[in-house]
């Protein structure tokens, strides 16, 4: 067969210029599952994803168990376009594009689904999926003859050793709208559910998660694991331990505590030593080691929410629906700060998940206000040129203008816990249920 004859390179030169879907699915798509690393009987072509049918689908084959004739637990999914479509990054055809493949990515039959391809040969883009959640793991990256090789090649590898762990940042450059109070409640439900979780205190001025748990604060180990390369962050952990009724069973979850040297040093004396990717580098070990990393920074666009939101593959932003600013600074980090650290990491990530109201009692009247406000930013946002609407209506479509925004309801026992230093959900089974949902709203299959 040619196939084997032919190197992806030749296959991309030999097409024609306008090659249209079903040319791009013959002749250049196979050759570049191959040099993914898959074979043939390891592939399904046009497989049913219970939401509409995927070009291919691959895993590869597990002892006996042959994906092609099984048909069961893909792990990559690659939607094919013609060159006639564009998928240069924000044009009509792209966005069309990407919501096609995460609509796939998350249909019943693609639970085990770990990572998306969309590509016209033209253009490459590989998606990540961790639970619930899709993020680029590279940019939408042009290809031509001089670069596929090293562009497939390293799609191969990330695809290949994929990271065990989903890097959230809590942030809003607000303070008071639950930076804190998320951070500790959504770790101590997720390790409830079953998930191994580390928690970073990140804003060492008010080192508000160290207290909450009632942990010590560090007198310098993390200053130092940051700043010395032979210094491994693990070194700073300490576990949150919580005993179970039933015996000899705890529920734990680790947490790198505030640093009280990262209160002293200036501004200017900090960024000597940090650099935008330094918080990134130290958690490569535990980007392996837990399902998820929340890192809770200050409410300021400085030093340490810069290293914070670099590390994180998603920001979740707390708002309040009846605080006008908190609504405008997670516009701004939507559109300036966010985009900011995308230009710099340039593997496509970090990217903002839709914002959710915390605690607040919100009534109807109040609710109108509010869209009345969020509209403004929309529409200013617009006139900017960005399309804010997937991060404040989610749900929103033409079909159906579902304006709805998830809501962590105003709760005393979830204030009141801070003073038992046990994580809310522990203690109160209302709590215990708003964080569940709050979890399985954004993170949870
Ligand atoms: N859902 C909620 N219900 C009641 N009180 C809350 C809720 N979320 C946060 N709080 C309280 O609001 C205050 C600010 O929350 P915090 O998490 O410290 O905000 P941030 O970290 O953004 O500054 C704290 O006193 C906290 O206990
Ligand atoms: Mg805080």
């Amino acid at each position: 067969m040619s196939m084997t004859l032919t190197s992806l390179r030749a296959a991309l030169q030999s097409l024609p210029e306008n090659a249209p879907e079903p040319v791009v699915n013959d002749l250049f798509a196979p050759h570049l599952l191959r040099a993914l690393g898959f074979q043939s009987e390891e592939i399904h072509p046009e497989y049913n994803t219970g939401d509409g049918d995927v070009d291919k689908a691959a895993r590869k084959t597990i002892k006996d168990d042959i994906f092609l004739h099984t048909k069961s637990n893909p792990y990559l999914l690659l939607e094919l376009k013609g060159r006639d479509i564009n998928l240069s990054v924000n044009t009509a055809q792209y966005q069309k594009t990407v919501h096609q493949l995460k609509r796939y990515l998350l249909a019943p039959n693609c639970q085990t689904v770990q990572w998306g391809i969309i590509t016209n040969s033209c253009h490459i883009q590989l998606f990540r999926k961790h639970g619930k959640v899709i993020y680029p793991a590279t940019q939408c990256l042009p290809l031509d003859a001089d670069n596929i090789d090293n562009v497939v090649a390293s799609i191969r590898k990330k695809i290949e050793n994929p990271t065990k762990a989903l890097t959230i940042a809590i942030y809003n450059n607000k303070g008071g709208v639950g930076k804190t109070t998320t951070t500790v409640n959504l770790a101590a439900i997720l390790t409830f559910l079953g998930k191994k979780v580390l928690a970073i205190d990140f804003d060492p001025n008010q080192q508000d998660l160290t207290s909450y748990l009632g942990l010590p604060l560090s007198n310098g180990s993390v200053f130092e694991a940051l700043t010395e390369r032979n210094i491994e962050l693990q070194s700073s952990l300490h576990p949150y331990k919580f005993p179970l009724r039933k015996v000899n069973s705890e529920l734990r979850f680790d947490i790198i505590p505030a640093d009280l040297k990262l209160t002293d040093a200036s501004e200017n004396l900090l960024r000597n030593y940090l650099k935008f990717h330094t918080l990134y580098d130290k958690l490569e070990f535990s980007r392996q080691e837990y399902d998820y990393i929340l890192i809770d920074p200050p409410p300021n666009w400085r030093v340490f929410s810069q290293l914070a939101v670099y590390a994180a593959d998603v920001v979740l932003i707390p708002t309040k629906h009846n605080n006008l600013f908190s609504l405008e600074n997670a516009a701004i980090a939507i559109k300036k700060f966010i985009p900011e650290v995308q230009s710099q990491k340039a593997d496509g990530s970090p990217i903002p998940l839709p914002i959710f109201f915390n605690g607040e009692k919100i009534t109807l009247p109040q609710i109108a206000v509010t869209q009345q406000e969020i509209n403004n930013i929309l529409k200013t946002a617009k006139k900017e040129g960005f399309d804010l609407l997937p991060y404040f209506y989610p749900k929103y479509t033409n079909a159906n203008k579902d304006l709805r925004i998830h809501q962590v309801p105003s709760y005393a026992n979830i204030a009141g816990s801070v003073f038992s230093r046990i994580p809310a959900v522990y203690r109160d089974r209302s709590a215990h249920e708003y964080y569940k949902n709050l979890a399985k709203e954004y993170f949870l299959q």
